[in-house]
């Protein structure tokens, strides 16, 4: 009747942006990310038949509008699979970094919900079968079921491609808000899709960029994997761009700028963002303190987050 579960929030290194038509919210493109240890999400998920319906607190306030929606859809998938009294959920998440701002809460969030609402509802899943009812809450979740390095492919499951050692990497995320993004994800991808005279230019590159990067993650090679990783980003952004989705704030330039200098003197860096206007500097192990420093120093930058490859979704004992 009472389980919690942690996850930890993706980074897409080759980006989904887009839906397939449909309602179980399935990528237009396939993706590849790198799941994060140094920033969580943990959630506990209570059944109680006095509710008369599910009850969502994220980090103590409680959740209305389209962010209860997917938590809703995910906890109607599973007590779709559920046997015997199938009372509503009142649901208890804290992160541990900004909310709903482009740093992958959705991602954690949903993760963690579908691992600890499976054991509230007493079911037994495995991964795949989990990282499918996330999906259909925040498709990026699909990703953080599994640690490491992992694939989400329209059509199939999340998978893991490699683990954290075959590419050690270091993510510093450079905090430019503490505010909630002024367009979600969803409502970005459906603009985009709408308006974007680029949005078919982007559909035609992601698949290319995805094959390139998991080959040059699968070889080890970090500046391939760099490379691509920022042209996949900047390729989405402006699609999204040409459809007046705008992520990017001041600061976000300033970072920018910033990650080509340090690249000119010699040390690995590279850039990604996603629907939010923080960036995520993809750097090697040696070169972090370096890097660290110089973003730190960026007009703008608030606070940096250190984050490296790390572990799935787990239930808490
Ligand atoms: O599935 P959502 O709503 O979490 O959207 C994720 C979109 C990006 O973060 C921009 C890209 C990605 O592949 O994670």
């Amino acid at each position: 009747m009472k389980a919690s579960a942690v996850a930890h929030p993706n980074i897409a290194l080759a980006k989904y942006w887009g839906k397939q038509p449909g309602a179980d919210n399935v990528p237009a493109v396939p993706s590849l990310s790198v799941t994060l240890a140094g920033m969580q999400t943990k959630t506990t998920v209570e059944l109680d038949p006095s509710l008369r319906e599910d009850e969502l607190i994220i980090g103590g306030s409680l959740v209305a509008g389209p962010a209860r929606r997917k938590g809703v859809k995910v906890l109607d998938l599973l007590r779709r699979r559920a046997t015997g009294p199938v009372p509503f959920a009142r649901v208890v998440s804290e992160n541990d970094f900004p909310t709903a701002s482009g740093l992958a809460s959705s991602a954690s969030g949903m993760a963690a919900l579908a691992v600890a609402g499976a054991g509230a509802y007493g079911l037994s899943l495995d991964a795949a079968e989990l990282s499918s009812i996330a999906r259909e809450g925040s498709a990026s979740a699909a990703r953080s079921l599994f640690g490491g390095y992992v694939e989400l492919v329209p059509g199939h499951p999340a998978a893991p491609v490699a683990s954290p050692s075959r590419l050690p990497l270091r993510v510093i995320v450079c905090v430019v808000s503490e505010a909630a993004k002024e367009t979600s994800s969803t409502d970005g991808m459906t603009q985009t899709q709408a308006a974007s005279p680029y949005y078919s230019a982007w559909t035609a590159f992601a698949p290319q960029v995805f094959a390139d990067l998991k080959a040059a993650l699968l070889a080890g090679d970090f500046e391939r994997v760099g490379e691509l990783a920022e042209s996949s980003a900047l390729a989405m952004h402006a699609s999204a761009m040409a459809a007046g989705v705008i992520y990017f704030r001041e600061p976000t330039y300033e970072v920018y700028r910033e990650v080509k200098r340090l690249r000119r003197e010699g040390l690995a860096a590279y850039a990604t963002m996603d629907a939010g206007p923080h960036v995520k500097v993809l750097t090697k192990p040696e070169d972090a303190p370096k890097v660290s420093r110089a973003l730190a120093s960026v007009p703008g930058v608030l606070r940096l987050i250190e984050a490296s490859p790390g572990p799935g979704a787990t239930r808490l004992a």
